[in-house]
């Protein structure tokens, strides 16, 4: 554990002591506003539903929310587990329910995209083109005004920032963000349920990503600069819905991301495309996403949920196991089950208290290299858990660097594990040990008590951690 402790300080002081160059970055595709509601043990008591008792909880837990009722059964369901998830509204009025019920406490830029976009150029880490799903009026407060939007000039795409755009379409995407703590939560009727980890549940009305649209100039200006780009970040998939639109499939809406990866993969074969998993609910999905993008991409990032609903349709067997226990020898076999398929990708975990990755074997250098870029992701992932934001790099400094004692036991046990499962091992360092095929980098992170919010943490996690090690 003191080695770890001492590692964490020493890193982030050898980080902020160096010059940090500006790398060229794509962002797409989800963008959305984040309405962020706290609940309190209190605020469900007063529910009021037809059919909410008791056996609630033991009913199915719907795919999407297409009543007050089954909004209520996926919100709880979370909050019993303490389970990061999100679903999607596909009734309006549940909207207006919930805006009358709740308490708004903040509004946000959300989706990954719009998260990750303001983050890098807030950190002046990198020079962001972000693609804009529609132009709406509310993102200008809230997206970065340094981002590189694309736009149409009398027929030329150029780029500029979001507070100069004009002709704004004004559609609404709202995503309601509901963050809840470790306790007792009470509900009517004396009822009340246990959650056991502090979490966040997403119910999101979005008729706009879900369809993923690429605005033409993006496209173009993407293509016509792509070899200044070292590094492209996709996400919003799971957002993906063809009940918003007549006679469309899954693979219609993806198709024409998919066309846009082989175009600049084959003007740019250097450019490293990674794709955020959130959680993605529709199996048909899953394999799409499975069987196209993935053998076009490059490094993927994940929770433990988002692995398990991959899991559930890929493999049932591994997926029972993680079900029944969240370990971490059940979550590297997980992840080294979606590798062994796609050997070409680097996967990301992270989990509370640690993350992983694999990916094909590395050169010890560089090994050390994405070590080191996932405990500067585990600080700013802190910093953004304890503030709720992350206004500047030096905020770092100020983390208490204390290390979670299960992270890192679960470390130490996988590293056990891998010692024996593995005849021949190279350890390379703590947390990093390669066989003659692939590289497992594992650390242990910190732990953050009260956290303000925990949205938008993951894809803290995973671009920081990402970037940083190019
Ligand atoms: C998902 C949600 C979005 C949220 C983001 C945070 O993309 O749709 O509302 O901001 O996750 O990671």
């Amino acid at each position: 554990m003191e080695t770890w402790n001492k590692l964490y300080s020493s890193t982030i002081e050898s980080f902020l002591s160096k010059k940090k160059e500006s790398q060229q970055v794509i962002i797409g595709f989800n963008v959305n506003i984040d309405k962020i509601i706290r609940i309190g043990t209190d605020t469900l008591r007063g529910l009021k539903s037809k059919n909410l008792n008791g056996t609630l909880l033991q009913n199915k837990i719907p795919t999407d929310i297409n009543s007050i009722e089954s909004f209520i059964l996926c919100l709880l369901n979370a909050i019993e587990g303490g389970k990061a998830d999100e679903k999607l509204i596909v009734a309006k009025d549940v909207c207006d329910w919930i805006e009358n019920t709740f308490v708004i406490d903040e509004i946000k830029i959300g989706g990954q995209a719009g998260i990750m976009a303001n983050l890098l150029t807030k950190l002046e880490l990198a020079d962001v083109l972000l693609s804009l799903p529609v132009y709406d009026e509310s993102f200008s407060g809230l997206l970065h005004d340094k981002i590189n939007i694309s736009f149409d000039s009398k027929g030329v795409c150029l780029v500029q920032s979001i507070t100069k755009l004009q002709d704004f379409e004004n559609k609404r995407l709202i995503h309601y963000i509901f963050e809840f703590d470790k306790g007792i939560y009470h509900l009517a009727a004396s009822n009340s349920i246990e959650c056991p980890r502090q979490n966040r549940f997403i119910a999101s009305h979005d008729t706009v990503n879900s369809l993923l649209e690429i605005k033409n100039c993006f496209k173009k200006y993407s293509l016509e600069n792509i070899q200044k780009y070292s590094i492209a970040i996709v996400s919003g998939f799971h957002l993906v819905n063809p009940e918003t639109q007549d006679n469309t499939t899954h693979y219609d809406i993806i198709a024409p991301i998919i066309s846009m990866f082989k175009e600049w993969k084959k003007l740019n074969p250097d450019l490293k495309i990674h794709i955020e998993f959130a959680a993605t609910r529709d199996k048909r999905l899953i394999e799409i996403i499975f069987q196209r993008l993935l053998p076009l991409v490059n490094s993927i990032g994940l929770n433990e949920q988002e692995l398990l609903s991959i899991l559930e349709t890929t493999n049932v067997t591994t997926y029972k196991k993680l079900r029944n226990e969240m370990s971490s020898i059940n979550l590297f076999e997980g992840i080294l089950n979606i590798w062994v398929k796609y050997p070409h990708l680097r996967i990301h975990l992270h989990y509370l208290g640690y993350y992983l990755t694999i990916s094909s074997r590395l050169h010890e250098k560089y090994a050390i290299k994405r070590k080191q870029a996932l405990i500067l992701s585990a600080v700013f992932a802190a910093v953004k858990a304890k503030n709720s934001s992350i206004c500047s790099i030096v905020e770092i400094n100020k983390v208490p660097c204390s290390i979670s004692k299960s992270g890192y036991d679960e470390i130490e046990r996988l590293i056990t594990f891998l010692r024996l499962e593995y005849k021949s091992i190279d350890e390379i360092e703590d947390g990093i040990v390669s066989t003659d095929s692939f590289t497992v980098v594992g650390i242990p992170t910190i732990i953050v008590k009260s956290a303000q919010q925990l949205v938008g943490v993951g894809d803290t996690i995973s671009v920081l951690a990402l970037l940083l090690e190019n």
